[in-house]
């Protein structure tokens, strides 16, 4: 007699392999059915309900919460012919509830392992309470600070912007995606996204080849080779073919190339864009591109389903491409464990979600993204027995802006202010003083005559400015970079009235910020730190934390320097001050206001001792890198040090520096560490003008230090023969 065991189909038999399953689930689907896998749809509504019930529905977005995400799943598992689970996507950025710093602020830190730490907290979190896949990171590289989403992101670098890519993947997706802490990562916006032409959300993206391999992909590649289970194709067009239907990109590049096997969702309404971007008439024309370009998943646009049948039927789609798109979803759904596992438990999510464990996490994390951009006379840190402080400003009791922009479910009522850590920390005799002065943006000065009074009554000033939590992240770019409304009126009002200033800034981008980096001498930049940003911020004013951070994005001086970033060409004619025929402006120096890689101490550290050794190059052969840091001052502290690279002659222009490597170590005072890198010979190569790989002999400047501009340490490193790369 046949057992129940034995009646089950293979899809909902955990012990057979996944392929298997895929291929004996496939084969009781109909086309609509697999149509259906292919569509993703923001929220739930009635209609959605019916059409989850038919089996048309993949994946839902914007859907969270361990209770409604268990009623809507009972309606696909238990409620559709075949039961196939759904995919829960949401963007958890930088926290689901417990809220760590904006991206850019994570990668301030330059620590992959407290970046990934926050990936795996947020995944925790966000897994608990029924969501499988976050649309992160964000690794599209941001050379244009005006373009909103830089805060979203890594910042100007390929490899910093590589590091980070890896260690949020890894943090977001764990050890198995099937572990119940884990989210699937979404690689986005593939790719160049952030290349838009006048820093403006959305716009045109045209870029060379070269660009496009050795500054916009490599974040991509490193998250494919840690393991992505998906990709997000972005919006823009990319030299004249959009990037949601773009063969080059999606195919050659991402499935021949890298090998990526995970499967691929538009952005939001990508597909439909089509139409506007004039590449396709209608839906029809929208859904055949981008299928056959290689997008897999139609993320809200509703132009699959309405779309991919009657190309199917028509011949101009093959029911093979869609097999191939719904097997790629189906692994992940499987390899999820959603089968086995497609509910969790409520109780599990109250007890992982804003944990003690997670808070002290957020805190620390946000300490290590402060950067600190200046501190003549060292100002900071004050003691907290001063007798009185003021703190003022828009943000200095703000609860929305320090969680920044795609905050998930961050809740203002969880945030510290900066005015309540002040408070938590001076001693119980100081005197604590707050003035709003003036809001982020417009142009009362009404209140600036409280600022000034309660200013003039206090030893230090603490004056906490910079951005609203909506003016950076999609579509809120900027045309000037100054500090919004009347802000810098405020601060200068308060620095001319003579009181001791240092200045806070919260933000989702560099600002120009050059009156106060010329007058104001302390300026700590917090980017937006998330829920602990108050206590986090009054650790370094008053000691109890030696900010360590360091700028993972150039500081222009202006609006009118961007794009201004630190790995860039020599030209035929390099800056310089003393002749005017050479590539500058007239009206202020080429020079940034604060340099990429930059960020102080309380405490000094000095390089020694550099020792560069190699065998002879070869293909397989690598580069070691030694130097010696100390700590010469009295703070215990942290420096993140920095290898950058010159390819010296070669057949194509090479940029003037190019960041190979970095550690942030922890120094006590007087101590020593040796710091060592290992490059590749691979890691030196370039493309050369017929695109392959390649290293050719000759000479290569190492340049060692605490920012790209403050190079300690420079030596040379001869590569003795030409070497190709496959
Ligand atoms: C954004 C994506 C985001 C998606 C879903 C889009 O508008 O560009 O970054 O993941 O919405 O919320």
């Amino acid at each position: 007699m046949e057992t129940f065991e034995s009646k089950k189909p293979i899809y909902l038999d955990p012990n057979q392999p996944i392929d298997r399953r895929i291929e004996d689930l496939l084969s009781r689907m109909t086309l609509e059915e697999k149509i259906g896998q292919m569509c993703q749809y923001s929220g739930i509504t009635k209609e959605y309900e019916g059409m989850i019930r038919d089996g048309r529905v993949g994946s839902l977005l914007n859907v969270f919460g361990a209770k409604e995400t268990n009623r809507v799943q009972k309606i696909a598992v238990e409620g559709s012919r075949l039961g196939i689970p759904l995919m829960f996507g949401l963007d958890v950025l930088h926290g689901y509830k417990t809220i760590f710093p904006i991206p850019l602020g994570l990668a301030s830190t330059w620590d992959p392992e407290v970046v990934s730490r926050a990936a795996s907290i947020a995944a925790a979190e966000a897994r608990a309470d029924g969501v499988h896949w976050t649309f992160a990171p964000m690794v599209d590289i941001a050379r244009d600070p005006r373009w909103g989403r830089v805060a979203e992101g890594a910042g100007e670098d390929p490899y910093l912007g590589s590091v980070m890519a890896r260690a949020l993947v890894e943090g977001y997706q764990g050890a198995s995606l099937s572990d119940q802490n884990a989210l699937v990562a979404c690689p986005k916006h593939y790719v160049a996204y952030g290349g838009a032409e006048g820093g403006r959300d959305y716009n045109t993206v045209d870029i060379s080849e070269r660009t496009l391999r050795e500054i916009y992909l490599p974040p991509f590649r490193a998250a494919v080779e840690a393991g992505a289970g998906t990709i997000m194709s972005a919006f823009n067009d990319l030299n004249g073919i959009p990037a949601s239907a773009n063969p080059y990109t999606l195919k050659t590049i991402l499935r021949d190339e890298w090998g990526f096997e995970g499967f691929v969702v538009s952005d939001w309404n990508a597909i439909g864009e089509l139409i506007n971007h004039g590449i396709a008439e209608n839906i029809f024309e929208a859904a055949e591109k981008s299928l056959k370009a290689g997008v897999d998943m139609d993320m809200q646009g509703d132009v699959y389903r309405q779309a991919l049948l009657k190309l199917v039927e028509e011949g101009r789609i093959s029911e093979e491409r869609i097999n191939e798109a719904v097997k790629r979803i189906l692994k992940i759904k499987f390899k999820l464990g959603l089968f086995e596992h497609p509910y969790v438990d409520p109780e599990h999510a109250k007890k992982v979600i804003k944990c003690r464990e997670h808070l002290e996490a957020a805190l620390e994390i946000a300490k290590k993204s402060i950067v600190l951009l200046k501190n003549e006379g060292s100002l900071l840190p004050i003691s907290k027995n001063v007798e009185s402080v003021a703190v003022i400003g828009p943000l200095a009791d703000d609860r929305e802006a320090p969680l920044g922009p795609w905050s998930c479910l961050g809740d203002p009522r969880d945030v510290v202010t900066v005015l309540d850590g002040i408070k938590s920390k001076v001693s119980p005799k100081t005197k604590v003083l707050y003035a709003k002065g003036c809001e982020v943006e417009g142009s009362s000065t009404e209140g600036f005559k409280e600022a000034l009074r309660v200013a003039k009554e206090c030893k230090v000033a603490i004056v906490v400015v910079g951005e609203g939590r909506e003016m950076s992240g999609e579509a809120a770019c900027r045309a000037f970079l100054d500090l919004p409304g009347v802000q810098e009126d405020l601060v200068k009002a308060i620095y001319e009235a003579g009181a001791q200033v240092i200045e806070v800034l919260m933000n989702g981008r560099p600002l120009s910020i050059q009156w106060s980096a010329e007058h104001i001498p302390a300026i700590i930049e917090a980017w937006f730190p998330g829920i602990q940003a108050g206590y986090a911020i009054a650790d370094v004013i008053f000691g109890d934390y030696n900010p360590g951070g360091k700028l993972p994005i150039t500081f222009p001086r202006t609006v009118g320097q961007v794009p201004i970033y630190y790995n860039h060409k020599n030209t035929g004619r390099p800056p310089s001050q003393v002749n005017r025929w050479t590539s500058k402006y007239l009206d202020i120096p080429y020079t940034p206001l604060f340099p990429f890689g930059h960020g102080l101490s309380f405490t000094k550290f000095e390089y020694s001792d550099l020792e560069i050794t190699s065998n002879e190059a070869g293909e397989k052969d690598t580069l070691t890198i030694r130097f010696k840091v100390k700590n010469a001052g009295k703070y215990r502290g942290d420096e993140v040090a920095q290898l950058y690279i010159n390819d010296a002659v070669a057949s194509v222009t090479r940029p003037v520096k190019e960041l190979k490597g970095f550690k942030r170590i922890t120094l006590e005072p007087g101590e020593e560490k040796t710091v060592e890198f290992t490059l590749t010979l691979e890691q030196l190569s370039f493309l050369n003008q017929h695109m392959k790989r390649v290293v050719e002999p000759g000479i290569f400047k190492i340049m060692v230090g605490s920012s790209s501009e403050d190079i300690r340490l420079t030596g040379n490193f001869v590569v003795k023969r030409y070497i190709e790369f496959s």
